[in-house]
């Protein structure tokens, strides 16, 4: 089984996708051993509480700079022993230290099909306002594999989710997060959990990543 960590800013209705999903026995390949959040009133936190599984907070702000932030949080993410890392409306950008020590092994969820309304400055609710500004009748989410680029790394799972007369942007998020996210994230989170697992087992790989 796979130790996972999951990454958090906000409500967490992702992260309880996924605590669920794994209730349900729909993750077998892999368990949750703890949440980071970069808040401390991240109401995530308080889901992690309920299921059991220890929350810490590692702040962007409690840091002077990039480097000592990116070391704290592979502080925090070595700790648990994590082998994968799961974005679930983490709005902290990545530095490159955390990025290379678990190559191929972050997914991140985006709430639109990438590469439309995606990169910088598109986040939570901002990008169904930028949908609806532009008037797309069909727009979806996205897990994707974290890379140097925003938004950029290999896409893994897609669905697609339709507009409706009169949305708003938290109409159609919910939307979104209710056909999409909530589906997409545990379904690709055992995809790849099964993956690493499969190749984890050879020894040779196994050192590549240590
Ligand atoms: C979700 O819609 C997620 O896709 C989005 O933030 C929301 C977090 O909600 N993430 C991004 O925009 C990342 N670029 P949650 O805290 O309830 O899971």
């Amino acid at each position: 089984m796979l130790r996972i960590a999951v990454l958090v800013s906000g409500g967490g209705t992702n992260l309880q996708a996924l605590l669920d999903a794994k209730a349900r026995g729909e993750i077998p390949h892999g368990e949750f051993v703890r949440v980071i959040a970069s808040r401390p009133d991240a109401y995530a936190l308080t889901r992690a509480a309920n299921a059991g599984i220890e929350g810490v907070v590692v702040s962007r702000k409690s840091f002077a700079s990039q480097q000592a932030y990116d070391d704290a949080l592979l502080d925090a993410l070595r700790a648990c022993r994590a082998q994968l890392v799961v974005l679930a409306g983490f709005l902290s950008i990545l530095g490159p230290a955390v990025i290379a020590a678990y190559r191929d092994r972050i997914l991140n969820i985006h709430p639109a099909l990438i590469p439309s309304f995606c990169g910088k400055g598109y986040y939570g609710l901002r990008v169904h306002e930028a949908a609806l500004a532009r008037g797309v009748k069909v727009t979806g989410a996205t897990v994707h594999l974290v890379n140097e680029i925003p938004d950029g790394g290999p896409i893994l799972l897609q669905k697609a989710v339709e507009v409706q007369p009169g949305d708003t942007p938290e109409t159609l998020q919910r939307r979104v997060m209710e056909q999409a996210e909530w589906v997409l994230l545990p379904r690709a989170v055992e995809q790849q959990c099964a993956l690493w697992e499969d190749r984890l087992q050879n020894p040779e790989f196994k050192l590549q990543i240590v």
